[in-house]
């Protein structure tokens, strides 16, 4: 792999930590490889496809050809999708462009225009919230992706019927060359309605859930609209897959993360990961993150249907903001997280702390210095004094923040989500839990078919 990311657990084990740390033998290591072997079988049956996504160039030649055909035609991207078809989008983006709202334009080193086209992710459907974002918006300047793997998702469904009128109204017939959609390639409504619409269409393949789908054209897509290299995420994700099938335990990280978290959890009580991303850059992931995680393994029972009710929480927290928001719970309050630190050894810029207030004692030692070093030193730091308070944490190190290895780093978490489905003997592919709540607001709302998920909710 070309840039390598590294995981340390060393800071959550007994010696650094004590009783709460991981003793010597909870780590299972056969455990690990049966798990393994386990994901392989359903990968190699075609059950699970998400590993072999780095192979499709047909997908990634078809998704950058239709991107440079839309160059400079459209100042905004709208994602019209939710869960996981819209946080991908949105961690890439925040990820290689910049956060919000300080992105700057890939390849514009330094500068401080703003990127076009613009992302715009709209996802909850909060009225106020789409209202507002489709007034700063100019509908003859747009493209829409409408991204819904079933094809059938209330909130993208709705948002779309809005937006394709918004854009009617300036656009008129016009309209049809602006909306490209995303979904399942043999079923669903919105399969159906953009190949009667003749919508430009890209697919998902059946294999691959929505949370795991960042490397489909729910993820590609927006990214290559919006100028990202397709080519080198993809890239790093194919990497990714050669350390992820090794059999060597500890040099497969994504098999030794998923172990550790499993027995922090199942034998040391840690039912809560808090995520602490030091970089503003890798907020947005750490929102991919929490939902691949989340709905990955929060399950009520397990492949064998016994009733487990398992799956650990996880949290965003950024740093250093949240050192004064929420460090004071994880230093001192219950003992039931785990803290994996998210941290990145060159950042995209470096600002030198000018020397002034010389005699402020405050102000005299900051002086000279450069902001990274007070970043890295506040994260150490909370390191530190999580260590020494004997909560266990562990770290991602990513060399930088660029496309291969964002690509590198997402496809290990999903090799982690699904190792880790297997140590918890549960499916890290299904979601019985979301899908009630779409089938009860189905039935609120008075859909055709849905009339006896009415009647439970009222
Ligand atoms: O991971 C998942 O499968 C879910 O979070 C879905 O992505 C989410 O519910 C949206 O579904 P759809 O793409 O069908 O609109």
């Amino acid at each position: 792999m070309k840039a390598a990311l590294q995981f340390s657990y060393r800071n959550a084990t007994e010696s650094a930590v004590g009783a709460e740390g991981l003793h010597p033998g909870d780590l299972d290591q056969a455990a690990a490889l049966a798990a393994l072997d386990a994901f392989r079988k359903r990968v190699d049956s075609g059950e699970i496809g998400f590993p072999n996504l780095p192979d499709d160039r047909t997908t990634i030649r078809a998704v950058s050809e239709f991107a440079a055909d839309t160059r400079g035609e459209v100042d905004d991207v709208l994602v019209v999708g939710i869960g996981g078809s819209a946080l991908g989008a949105y961690a890439l983006d925040a990820a290689l462009r910049g956060p919000h709202p300080v992105q700057i334009a890939p390849g514009v080193k330094g500068k401080r225009r703003e990127p076009r086209p613009r992302l715009v992710v709209l996802d909850n459907v909060d009225p106020g919230f789409i209202a507002a974002a489709l007034q700063r918006v100019n509908p003859k300047r747009t493209l829409a992706c409408v991204i819904a793997k079933s094809g059938s998702t209330a909130e993208s469904l709705s948002t779309f019927l809005i937006v394709r009128e918004w854009m009617e109204k300036a656009l008129g017939k016009r309209t049809r060359a602006r909306i490209v959609a995303v979904t399942d390639a043999q079923k669903g409504d919105l399969l159906a309605i953009a190949k009667q619409e003749r919508y430009p269409l890209f697919f998902v393949p059946g294999n691959v859930g929505g949370r795991f789908s960042v490397f489909t054209p729910v993820g590609l897509l927006p990214a290559a609209l919006i100028g990202l290299d397709i080519g080198k995420l993809m890239r790093g994700a194919g990497d990714a897959n050669l350390l992820a099938w090794s059999r060597d335990f500890d040099h497969n990280l994504a098999l030794t993360s998923a172990a550790v978290h499993h027995a922090l959890h199942t034998k040391r009580g840690k039912a809560i990961e808090v995520v602490y991303a030091y970089s503003s850059y890798l907020w947005g992931a750490a929102f991919w993150y929490r939902q691949l995680w989340a709905e990955s393994l929060g399950k009520r029972v397990n492949r064998k249907g016994e009733v487990v009710e398992t799956g650990q929480t996880p949290v965003a927290a950024l740093g250093v903001t949240d050192q004064h928001s929420q460090s004071q719970l994880y230093m001192e309050g219950p003992r039931d997280k785990m803290i994996t630190f998210w941290a990145v050894k060159k950042p995209r810029a470096d600002v030198r702390i000018p020397r002034a207030f010389a005699k402020f004692d405050s102000c005299g030692y900051l002086g000279g210095k450069k902001l990274s070093e007070l970043f890295h030193a506040e994260m150490r730091a909370t390191e530190a004094a999580l260590t020494e308070a004997g909560r266990p944490n562990c770290r991602w190190t990513l060399p930088v923040v660029d496309e291969y290895t964002v690509g590198a780093f997402f496809q290990t978490l999903e090799f982690q989500t699904a190792f880790a489905g297997e140590l918890y003997g549960v499916d890290a592919f299904d979601q019985p839990g979301v899908e009630l709540g779409k089938k009860l607001t189905y039935g609120l709302l008075g859909r055709k078919g849905y009339e006896e998920f009415a009647k439970r909710v009222k």
